[in-house]
């Protein structure tokens, strides 16, 4: 499948929506690029279909990062985002009228029905229960994390002595295993993101502070703060956190209050360092300022470890398996983080993140 001809299949479909959107989806130009779209499938599918992923503010189409970044690429991002979808397939056997359709729904304020060849949603944590790698390097660092993370709630003191203890131990299986790709571990099950995420967040930014030649009493302030990056996620209704379908804007204003609550629960902790509440407000800004919180008001800059954690848990995110394939490979993930340097993450971090893993890791 050539780039050129996902490049030609989405300017034709933008072509398409804003035709229907500045007249409607009965003008001829909005009929002749829904057809010209639909015909260019045929050179898209491979086993069969075509997906789309939104991974950030990246496009992966048939797992490869279509790093375009044209008129219409930019558009058809931003419309995908301002719908709430991560993923799109489209199955071959669709004929026009059914793309028509889904064009007219894509082009109005209407979600996107599922229909025969279609499917839409958003990218959802895969239940699975064989676990690849080596989690038990980790074990005992997990269990400890597991312990104080499923006691917190935001009534009770953080149980820092297993949560420091578990850095420690980060500290030396890292030292015994430099390849950090073993030890991260997939997710499970759904009860076990939020611990398998922030062991995995942790091991990741040590990883990265480590090649940066960061030693002591700064590493271990810096495991903890990606231990609790997502702390503030206890403050969002369970109906939000865990539903399985595509948020709503309200829903999503929730979701995205998780840096504030982390930050402020964690300055009122004893024993907390000062960096946590400052890597959980700060974890989702990105490098050129935009993400959330918005601060661009204030222009406040994003703290380096903040933007080590914000490159840990994109790199998580992608790893982590999903309903419809096997988690990305780390060819896929290097190139998706490549490519989103000097936008969302600092360029001379993601630089050294992936020397350092190419060092320790075989086959990269
Ligand atoms: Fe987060
Ligand atoms: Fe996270």
């Amino acid at each position: 499948m050539s780039p050129v001809k996902v490049a030609d299949f989405i300017s034709h479909l933008m072509t398409a929506l804003s035709g229907c959107g500045l007249y409607s989806e009965r003008h001829p130009v909005f009929t002749e690029y829904t057809e010209k779209a639909a015909a260019l499938l045929k050179d898209l599918y491979s086993d069969g279909s075509v997906s789309f992923l939104m991974i950030g503010d990246s496009l992966i189409v048939n797992e490869a990062p279509f790093t375009e970044k044209n008129f219409s690429a930019v558009n058809f991002l931003k419309r995908l985002k301002k719908k709430r979808i991560e993923k799109i397939v489209i199955r071959e056997g669709i004929d026009t009228e059914e793309f028509r359709q889904f064009a007219t729904q894509m082009a109005s304020r209407e979600s996107i029905a599922a229909s025969p060849h279609i499917s839409v949603g958003i990218i959802e944590i895969k239940l699975k229960t064989s676990a690849v790698g080596a989690p038990e390097l980790l074990g005992k660092g997990m269990s400890a994390v597991r312990n104080a993370l499923q006691g917190t709630s935001r009534f009770r003191q953080l149980d820092m002595i297993s949560l420091e203890g578990a850095v420690l131990d980060f500290i030396s299986t890292l030292k015994k295993e430099m390849n950090v790709l073993r030890i991260i571990t997939p997710v499970k099950s759904h009860n076990e993101y939020t611990y398998v995420h922030a062991t995995n967040v942790a091991v990741l930014t040590l990883f990265q502070a480590e090649a940066l030649g960061l030693t002591g009493e700064a590493l271990h302030d810096i495991g903890l703060a990606g231990l609790l990056h997502d702390v503030g996620k206890m403050f969002v209704p369970a109906t939000v956190l865990d539903k399985r379908s595509a948020l709503t804007p309200e829903e999503w204003d929730e979701m995205k209050k998780h840096p504030a609550h982390g930050a402020a629960y964690l300055s009122r902790m004893r024993e907390v360092p000062p960096l946590a509440p400052i890597v959980a407000f700060e974890h989702h800004m990105k490098y050129n300022g935009s993400g959330y919180p918005d601060t661009k008001r204030i222009a406040r800059k994003q703290h380096i470890v903040s933007q080590m954690v914000s490159i840990a848990d994109f790199f998580d995110a992608l790893r982590t398996e999903r309903p419809y394939r096997k988690s990305l490979d780390v060819q896929t993930v290097t190139g998706l983080l490549k490519e989103a340097a000097g936008r969302d993450f600092n360029p001379l971090l993601v630089d050294s993140f992936l020397s350092a893993l190419s060092r320790v890791s075989e086959g990269m």
